[in-house]
């Protein structure tokens, strides 16, 4: 029904690919999605280190037979990310997906591997970049988008045909999309696949989002998300919780790093994320949350978004 460079490449039915999630995309959504026909992500940066890595990518294989992918958010927190690309490596993962610094090392490592990459990047500059330094795909994320989404501050609607009439190799749309409709614009567009983020988190299978951070979602508008961490140059879209709020307080007050290290700290982020706790915490998520209403099953969101597709398809062909 989709078939798109990007559903070859990665050897999935549909394209669309779970984003790396902070602390959300372990074993139980990333082999939904794959399941469902997506391909579903692991974020080797919310384990510990490579044995739970390894643990995480079993758990996957044996609820899943289909692709998935392991996300390297490179250059965050300090941490080195060398042994836990061996591991996905050795584990023979199907594709990696690289955002948050320069991917060159890891592309050059992973070449001649098979495994298939993904780059996540905001801009065109970047998106060129990735594809000089030997990326299969590029993931472009506009500034709607849940979570980083870069300095550039441009748009979905803009970034896509940007890039996509840049690039040889396939692009693929993100931020602000999490429905057929969406997904057929970003296709109109350019995009051979789409990215979502914040969607998966509305999901049954993201069991690791507290049921409060699944309701804001919900609840919210299209205007409930901010923009923090901007002065620090890595700005990153969160729901509006009281918390988050205070966060952009002190940002203006102080916009130091040293100021705002605790406030925008992992452990801030899981406090709502585990516990629900908005008042001492603070979620990514983007502005498609105020087109989110309920919670599906993965299966369940992608039958809709199929039919949904289908509809725009059927109301593109009585236009012509
Ligand atoms: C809660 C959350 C955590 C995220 N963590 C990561 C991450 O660790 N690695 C990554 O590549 N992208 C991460 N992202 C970005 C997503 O992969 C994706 O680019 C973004 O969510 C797309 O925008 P959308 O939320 O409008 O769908 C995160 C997004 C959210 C909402």
């Amino acid at each position: 029904m989709f078939k798109t460079r990007v559903t070859t490449l990665l050897n999935i039915e549909l394209p669309i690919i779970q984003g790396g999630l902070a602390y959300l995309a372990y074993s139980e959504l990333a082999a939904a999605v794959s399941n469902a026909g997506g391909l579903g992500q692991i974020t080797a940066m919310s384990l510990p280190d490579s044995y739970a890595l390894r643990d995480e990518i079993k758990k996957t294989k044996k609820n899943t037979k289909k692709p998935f992918g392991v996300n390297f958010a490179i250059g965050q927190h300090g941490r080195s990310y060398e042994e836990q690309l061996e591991t996905a490596i050795e584990e023979g993962v199907e594709v990696i997906s690289i955002t948050g610094g320069n991917p060159g090392p890891v592309l050059k490592r992973l070449e001649n591997t098979g495994i298939k990459t993904l780059v996540l990047v905001s801009s065109k500059r970047q998106a060129l970049k990735a594809e000089q330094l030997g990326a299969d795909a590029v993931m472009a994320v506009g500034q709607e988008g849940g979570g980083h989404i870069g300095k550039e501050d441009t748009g979905t609607f803009v970034l896509i045909p940007q890039i996509a009439e840049s690039l040889s190799i396939p692009l693929i749309g993100s931020g602000g999309i999490g429905d057929g409709k969406g997904m057929m614009a970003a296709l109109a567009l350019g995009a051979e696949g789409i990215e979502m983020g914040t969607r998966f988190i509305a999901t049954k299978e993201c069991v690791h989002a507290h049921a409060a951070y699944k309701k804001w979602i919900i609840e919210s508008s299209e205007n409930d998300t901010v923009v923090i961490k901007r002065k620090l140059g890595m700005p990153g879209r969160t729901l509006n919780t009281p918390f988050a709020l205070k966060i952009l307080e002190e940002e203006n007050r102080n916009g130091t790093y040293e100021h705002l290290r605790d406030y925008i700290s992992g452990e801030a982020n899981q406090k709502f994320i585990y516990e629900g706790k908005g008042n001492e915490g603070f979620g990514w998520a983007g502005q498609i949350a105020g087109r989110i209403n309920e919670v599906l099953s993965v299966e369940e969101l992608f039958i809709q978004i199929k039919q949904e597709a289908k509809a725009v398809h059927q109301k593109w062909n009585s236009l012509f």
